[in-house]
């Protein structure tokens, strides 16, 4: 095993296990502190509380059943209970060698796949995408990637609002305009004009009902109106996902009409469990544990009181769906948090009906992007802001950093990087903090060229592989034995063999920051290292070989790691 960190746990719960007959949690972490060794295992406090015996003793006593053979030069106890490991520099160094020559930079993929889906991006039809759905798409596709990437079936669900009764005013609008959906250039003002009509014009309003029957009824022409709306809503999103680069395709659209004909056999098997009842004329479910303040049980309105299918029996058909067709194992919602109350009653009720045993249904939730006032991100003009003239901004800005950065590129060449800078720049912005937290849209921060930032990662690695192209034609090959002498070496080297726990606590917790984090930590540890460890002027030729090795190998974990994130990495910035 090359992963130290898995080592480590590896070894502490073998140890324990052998030591106090239980495999109590050995608490591996890097060691913050050089004096304190690579890694600490801070297990022995709560397992000394759990068998009545010192802290130190229990230390003690883990030390003399581990088993680590030549990774390790030094164990000790230290303070009240710590027991600090240093590895040893030849296991580091071939440890190095070996992630160096794995495609995969020693990231194992899971031993028990799972069947995965992720429900993200999922825009409305006849509205353009606007920023809360940036945040759904992107950390949706950094996560389907990073899953995928750990040998899981991963299986996309854009789960489109196509359907429901705002279809009437529509597709009525639609017709005393003489369209039929396609051509449509500002979607967002089809809605607006649309619903103004339906709030001043009574006899539209008649009309825009009427629609909605025959919608519902199968009417082919209605029907071919309501397809052409969808499509020409489908060919907006699917430019936005191109320019995004991510992953969703037109194969991965599973909308909410998709569920019409299950509605039925849906609720009928609700209703035969004993689930629903009746409340005010609505058809409900009453999840344990959903109470409103004064106590009285809180419903899912799965069917109205007009007879009408809403948003939850749709999520309900869903569910049941991923479970028994798509066969998911996890189910993911990539969705904003204000949404949680509905999930979190959708999961109950799915559990009550028991569709989710022995699968793990989840809400991926993200905060809202804020406005430097603090309040949701809009325009001067008090509108939301659409996804189209955001990316462009975002590339036209970072042309402005390119141009000053790398003025040596040609025009073509600064156009690219332009555009991996603007693109990255937003989508790192939004997936390296907490995802739950909301977050200020500031342009000077996410397109900064220090920092925590795209730009940053990205002038990082093209500069590490400007290095090895000079490397190359200067005929220096990397090449073990890898050596780690100096403290920087060696903190750099650790933190690329850390790849396989980032990518995996990632995929655990549903979280991009983690490997932003990551990332980041290793283009830091690069920077240190280059400024005291000379790469390609190394005292001796096997000191460059070893050090442009480990070189390589940054670059293409930091290629890989942005990669997962659904960022570029241009080879010359
Ligand atoms: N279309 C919804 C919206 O824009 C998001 C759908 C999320 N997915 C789901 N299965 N409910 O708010």
């Amino acid at each position: 095993m090359r992963d130290p960190l898995a080592l480590l746990e590896a070894a502490g719960t073998a140890a324990i296990t052998a030591a106090f007959g239980r495999p109590f949690d050995p608490v591996v972490r890097r060691s913050q502190r050089e004096q304190f060794g690579d890694f600490q295992i801070n297990g022995a406090m709560a397992i000394a509380k759990e068998v009545g015996r010192p802290p130190r003793e229990v230390a003690q006593t883990i030390v003399d059943h581990l088993s680590l053979g030549d990774a390790v030069e030094k164990v000790e106890v230290a303070g009240p209970g710590f027991v600090n490991v240093t590895l040893r520099p030849s296991w580091l160094g071939a440890a190095v060698e070996a992630a160096a020559s794995d495609a995969r930079l020693g990231v194992a993929v899971v031993g028990a796949p799972e069947t995965v889906v992720v429900d993200y991006s999922s825009p409305n039809v006849a509205k353009e995408m606007h920023v809360g759905h940036l945040r759904s798409t992107v950390i949706g596709d950094a996560l389907v990637r990073v899953l995928g990437y750990l040998g899981h079936q991963v299986v996309r669900q854009n789960h489109l609002g196509d359907w429901g009764t705002q279809f009437g005013m529509l597709i009525e609008h639609l017709v005393d305009q003489g369209l039929d959906g396609g051509g449509i250039a500002d979607l967002n003002a089809l809605y607006q004009e649309a619903s103004q009509r339906f709030k001043d014009d009574e006899s539209f309003a008649e009309r825009a009902r009427k629609r909605v029957v025959a919608l519902q009824g199968g009417d082919p022409s209605t029907l071919a109106r309501w397809d052409a709306l969808v499509a020409e809503s489908q060919r907006h999103f699917e430019m936005g996902y191109a320019r995004l680069g991510v992953t969703l395709e037109p194969g991965d659209v599973r909308g909410e009409s998709f569920y019409n004909s299950l509605l039925d056999e849906t609720v009928a098997e609700l209703e035969s469990l004993g689930l629903l009842r009746m409340d005010e004329g609505a058809l409900c479910a009453f999840p344990p544990g959903f109470t409103g303040r004064d106590g009285t049980p809180l419903p899912l309105i799965v069917r109205k009181s007009d007879g009408g299918y809403g948003y939850a029996a749709t999520d309900l058909a869903a569910i049941r769906y991923r479970v028994r067709e798509l066969r998911a194992t996890r189910i993911a919602y990539v969705v904003d948090a204000r949404q949680g109350h509905h999930f979190a009653m959708l999961f109950a009720v799915a559990q009550q009906a028991g569709w989710l045993e022995g699968v793990r249904a989840e809400h991926v939730a993200f905060g809202t992007i804020l406005g430097p006032d603090g309040r949701p991100f809009r325009t001067r003009e008090g509108d939301t802001v659409k996804l189209a003239d955001l990316l462009s901004e975002a590339v036209e800005r970072a042309a402005a950093v390119v141009a000053d950065k790398s003025p040596e590129l040609s025009d073509a060449e600064q156009a690219a990087v332009a555009r991996a800078v603007g693109i990255g720049g937003v989508k790192y912005f939004d997936l390296f903090n907490d995802r739950v937290k909301d977050y200020v849209f500031d342009w000077d921060r996410m397109l900064a060229k220090e920092g925590n930032t795209a730009p940053y990662l990205q002038y990082a690695h093209a500069r590490i592989r400007s290095m090895l192209r000079r490397a190359e034609a200067e005929g220096c090959v990397p090449a073990g034995p890898v050596v780690v002498e100096h403290p920087a070496e060696r903190a750099l080297v650790l933190a690329l063999l850390g790849f396989n726990d980032a990518v995996h606590t990632t995929a655990q917790h549903l979280e991009p920051h983690r490997l932003c984090t990551y990332v980041f930590e290793v283009a830091s540890e690069f920077t240190a290292f280059y400024e005291s460890c000379p790469v390609l002027r190394a005292e001796s030729d096997a000191l460059r070989s070893s050090r442009l090795l480990v070189a390589a190998l940054t670059a293409r974990v930091l290629a890989t790691g942005l990669d997962l994130l659904g960022i570029e990495t241009p080879e010359r910035m």
